[in-house]
């Protein structure tokens, strides 16, 4: 929208002008001249949503080097989705390969899209997207009055398409609907040329290329949802066979054109879902009554969870259907910093306002991931959930050499159970609703309200003590080592600089050591014996202890050589290992007055100076009132216990 448009009135203004510049209306005829421009014109409609997803481009997912893709087989994302979607780039690729090839006109143009996948795992969202992409298009045209909206192309006769497609460019597809066959003779004469063509709007409110299935009651499975009625009041004034008796509304006729969403499908009676194999396979639904089958173009899209399949799929006689389905595979996203991204979204577009303290998002989510992997031999849990973000996990001193994709490899089913999206967000609402006053949520309360939802899930008793270890043993540890680096960082005056300065004297010294050189002291030109002692103090941090000293030294330099060959500058983050060194050898120099001053009892004068000053530096980096007091009391009791 323009950015100069101030008041409402401009606003409707500008958006009538945009729409009736979309607008058209003619005869026949005068769409055939349209279509001889623009022979892209009649499109199907697998072709029309592959074409949307397509115009809003692509982003290349950069292979880096030491990192292997976490999503292994996938070199591009689709704009469109990843705006509201992390962590499904599989899911979505096989959704749009469907709508490739089926633009294609391949078979697959003739299958049911199923997304199958644990509960809140985003189907339902992503049909939806699919559906939005098609309301937020440009209008499409259509024989006016046509309760089908089809293609105004039907009304050309059998006998010309081969001439008229020649001339057109382009494939002509599908025959008129009983309806508009009627008309065309009682109101037309016959004359197609003649009769009205205009553009209509996708829209899933006013049913126009968009139609939505419910389950709906096994008992009473009417299929007059699907594909119409006749009118019983009309039955009396047209003979029977009469079209004008027709009320082609059923949600596989207003699809027509655009997409057909099945909600839970696999709750419908098999008899039901006949109905939709035949759309997608024939492409033709029956009309109601004795007038014949009605030709159609519609993208089925249908979902459900998977124990409704398995079910499903269970049943030999259900063959014939599943053979006609595409299965899109949705399971739960695995990947931390993306997991956070979900939450964030869906924060954003609710009504929650609360302050959210740091780690917050990142806790509840760790959890639901804990909940999600399976285990491994290769490393615990939590290492493997660091190695799905991408992170490097440290252990004796070197990084853990663990292949992504040997881990994704060996599992088999992951991602298709564990904690839902749903419940993660619950628990945020009733960590909220606990503390309404300070209205903020922190690690510490939404890790608590999980363990409260957990107790009194319907779990399993094995799931729910598994779960409980999560939260009470798992996240726990990796929340207070999280909060003392946190506490450390507000502490220490200009922690980035000091981390710095220990990585630059370190890197002095141990080069020297490994050289068997001199260090010459930055500031006085100084040769000095390397600092033994001092390489120690942070070796020691990450376990590093006497003949393994050596060799880490060693390690260290090589890194260092290669950086600088390759000219690349480096800092105390680049190499893990010494980066995670330096950052426990700041925490242990500040330990002992953390554990002083967070005690309020105990602090004087100068104590309360720095305690004031560190709370201050909290509140500067996302903490609020609330939260910094119930964290340090947290730190306190869990980090300094006496
Ligand atoms: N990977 C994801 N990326 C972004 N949002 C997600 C993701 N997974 C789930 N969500 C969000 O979680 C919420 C629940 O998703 P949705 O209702 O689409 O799930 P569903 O698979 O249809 O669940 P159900 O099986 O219970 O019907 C939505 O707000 C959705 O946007
Ligand atoms: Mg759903």
């Amino acid at each position: 929208m323009d950015e100069r448009i101030q008041s409402f009135e401009e606003l409707i203004k500008s958006d009538r002008e945009t729409n009736s510049h979309d607008e058209w209306q003619g005869t026949f005829l005068e769409y055939l001249e349209k279509v001889k421009v623009e022979p892209g014109l009649p499109q199907l409609s697998h072709a029309r949503v592959y074409d949307l997803i397509i115009r809003h481009g692509t982003t290349d997912i950069p292979e880096s080097e030491n990192r292997p893709s976490p999503i292994k087989g996938i070199t591009k994302t689709y704009n469109f989705f990843s705006e509201d979607f992390f962590g499904i780039e599989k899911a979505i690729a096989q959704i749009v390969r469907y709508f490739h090839s089926a633009s294609l006109k391949g078979e697959e143009s003739r299958q049911v899209l199923y997304l199958m996948g644990p509960v809140g795992s985003g189907k339902t969202s992503l049909v939806e997207k699919i559906e939005s992409l098609l309301e937020d298009s440009e209008p499409f045209y259509a024989i006016d009055g046509c309760p089908m909206h089809e293609e105004p192309l039907h009304l050309i006769p059998r006998h010309l398409r081969k001439e008229f497609e020649k001339m057109l460019g382009t494939h002509i597809e599908g025959d008129l609907c009983p309806v508009c066959r009627f008309r065309l003779e009682e109101e037309y004469g016959g004359r197609y040329e003649d009769v009205p063509v205009s553009t209509q709007r996708f829209s899933k409110r006013h049913r126009v290329g968009i139609g939505i299935v419910p389950p709906v009651d096994p008992n009473n499975q009417d299929t007059s949802v699907l594909i119409g009625s006749e009118d019983i009041s009309k039955l009396d004034l047209y003979s029977e066979g009469d079209p004008r008796v027709l009320d082609l509304n059923g949600a596989l006729n207003v699809a027509n054109r655009g997409i057909c969403e099945f909600i839970e499908v696999f709750k419908n009676d098999t008899e039901y879902l006949h109905a939709m194999i035949t759309a997608t396979q024939e492409k033709v639904i029956p009309a109601p009554g004795r007038h014949g089958l009605v030709y159609c173009d519609i993208c089925i899209a249908a979902h459900s969870n998977e124990a409704e399949w398995q079910k499903f799929k269970g049943d030999h006689t259900n063959e014939a259907i599943l053979d006609r389905i595409v299965v899109g595979k949705v399971p739960y996203n695995r990947r931390l910093s993306e997991d956070v991204k979900i939450y964030d979204k869906i924060i954003e577009n609710s009504d929650f306002q609360a302050h959210i303290a740091p780690h917050t998002l990142e806790v509840a989510s760790m959890f639901a991931l804990l909940s999600r992997l399976e285990q491994t031999s290769k490393c615990d849990l939590m290492t493997k959930l660091k190695i799905y973000n991408g992170e490097e996990v440290i252990e004796k001193g070197k990084t853990k050499k663990i292949d992504i994709a040997e881990l994704r490899e060996e599992t088999k089913r992951e991602g298709m159970d564990g904690i839902s999206t749903r419940f993660v967000m619950k628990a945020l609402d009733n960590a909220l609703s606990d503390n309404i006053d300070g209205n903020c949520i922190n690690p510490i309360s939404v890790r608590e309200a999980l363990v409260a939802m957990v107790r009194e899930s319907e779990l399993g008793d094995d799931t729910r003590k598994r779960y409980l270890e999560f939260l009470q043993d798992t996240l726990h540890k990796e929340y207070l080592e999280k909060l003392e680096k946190e506490i450390t960082k507000a502490f220490v005056f200009a922690y980035e600089e000091q981390a710095e300065a220990l990585f630059q004297n370190y890197l002095d010294h141990a080069e020297a050591f490994v050289n068997k050189s001199k260090v010459k002291d930055r500031s006085t030109g100084e040769e000095l014996e390397p600092d033994d002692g001092f390489l120690k103090s942070i070796e020691e941090q990450i376990a590093i202890i006497g003949s393994a000293a050596e060799g880490f030294r060693q390690d260290v330099i090589a890194y260092l050589w290669s950086s600088s060959r390759r000219g690349v500058t480096i800092s105390y983050t680049s190499y893990e290992p010494l980066k995670l060194a330096i950052e426990k050898k700041l925490m242990s120099s500040v330990r002992e007055l953390s554990r002083i001053v967070t005690r309020a009892t105990t602090r004087d004068a100068e104590q309360t100076g720095k305690y004031d000053a560190m709370v201050q530096n909290l509140l500067d980096n996302g903490y609020c009132t609330s939260c910094v007091d119930t964290i340090l009391k947290y730190a306190a009791n869990n980090l300094w216990k006496d």
